[in-house]
């Protein structure tokens, strides 16, 4: 099988591509290395597939790109709470240029995997109109346009309603998949396992710990990648808006324990306020997700929190 993966060099891709890997695939990356690091992890991995570096929200990076994909992954995008505080209007023009070229080029019958986000709803959530756990079709809203915040969650909406509009316009195939609080390790710094672990490694104390009350459901990255390609695989999953993640919650408090114990770490806990616009409790709905797969998470929490504080402890 052929797979290009855009966005290759970033926490999600990089795994799918050793996952692709290692499954004898033929993978492309495609990446600017704006987030993405060109480290260890994708060093192992470079003898095994041929890597671009080019910005997708130029036509140009497709030049002289052929065709004829059995998978194209688009993870390309400007993500993370700081990055979408800082600069809202970089987020919205990098992440509907970048889908909107990627569309223009794409040929019928390639498959198109378009990595979606649980942030699409949490605002239908916190106004009561969208159950927790959440599925699919809950209706959807956005509080305020103009909150920075908001830039991520629209420019991921704009993305899936482009992708399925194209799709039947233009005779490709594709998947949209929500993730849901992906973690591992290379994830970067922003999210709330890899920024826990770094505080508990630097043995901060008291440790501060935010929105303790609050409940999320983590999936582990190995789950996320198993979930997709099952997803690309299965022939009724073509056109569907599809939860991806665990269905699992765990308390905010409960996991900073979790991450102190694994450090061997015994800190004065300090709770302090959730992120601002944080949703109080977020889970998915992975009823579809099960009948078209048969997908079920396996990795235990535990396990990838240690795993993960490992990752950061050894090489961040
Ligand atoms: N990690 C999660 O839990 C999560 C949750 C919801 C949605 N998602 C979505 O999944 C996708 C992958 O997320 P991730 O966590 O791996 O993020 P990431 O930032 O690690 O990966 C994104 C990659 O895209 C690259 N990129 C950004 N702009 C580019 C451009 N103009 N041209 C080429 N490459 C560019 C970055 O360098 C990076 O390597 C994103 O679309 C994100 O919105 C992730």
């Amino acid at each position: 099988m052929r797979a290009l993966v855009l966005g290759g060099a970033g926490f999600i891709g990089l795994h799918l591509t050793r996952r692709l890997v290692a499954d004898g695939h033929q993978v492309t990356i495609v990446d600017d290395f704006s987030r993405g690091r060109d480290d260890p992890d994708l060093a192992q991995i470079r003898p095994h597939v041929t890597v671009r570096q080019a910005d997708l929200t130029d036509p140009a990076a497709y030049e002289g790109l052929a065709h004829g994909w059995d998978q194209i992954h688009l993870l390309a995008a400007v993500v993370g709470v700081r990055n979408v505080q800082r600069d809202p209007a970089r987020v919205m023009r990098v992440n509907t240029l970048v889908t909107q070229h990627l569309l223009d080029w794409i040929a019928p019958g390639e498959r198109l995997f378009f990595a979606s986000t649980s942030e699409a709803y949490a605002d239908a959530v916190t106004a009561g109109v969208a159950d927790v756990p959440t599925a699919e079709d809950v209706p959807l809203l956005v509080a305020d346009v103009a909150a920075p915040r908001s830039a991520y969650a629209i420019s991921k909406l704009w993305g899936e309603a482009a992708v399925l509009h194209a799709a039947a316009a233009r005779g490709f195939s594709p998947v949209i998949g929500r993730f849901h609080n992906v973690y591992g390790p290379r994830m970067g710094a922003d999210h709330v396992i890899p920024e826990l672990s770094l505080r508990a490694i630097r043995g901060e104390n008291p440790f501060r710990v935010y929105g303790a009350d609050q409940f999320r459901a983590f999936c582990h990255i190995d789950d996320a990648v198993d979930a997709m390609l099952r997803l690309m695989s299965a022939d009724a999953a073509s056109g569907q808006i599809v939860h991806i993640g665990n269905d699992t919650e765990t308390n905010i408090g409960d996991l900073a324990k979790l991450v102190l114990r694994i450090a061997g770490a015994d800190p004065e806990l300090r709770p302090e306020p959730a992120p601002p616009g944080s949703v109080a409790r977020r889970c998915p709905d992975l009823s579809r997700l099960r009948a078209l797969t048969g997908y079920e998470p396996t990795a235990p929490l535990e396990e990838g929190v240690r795993r993960t504080l490992e990752w950061y402890r050894e090489r961040w």
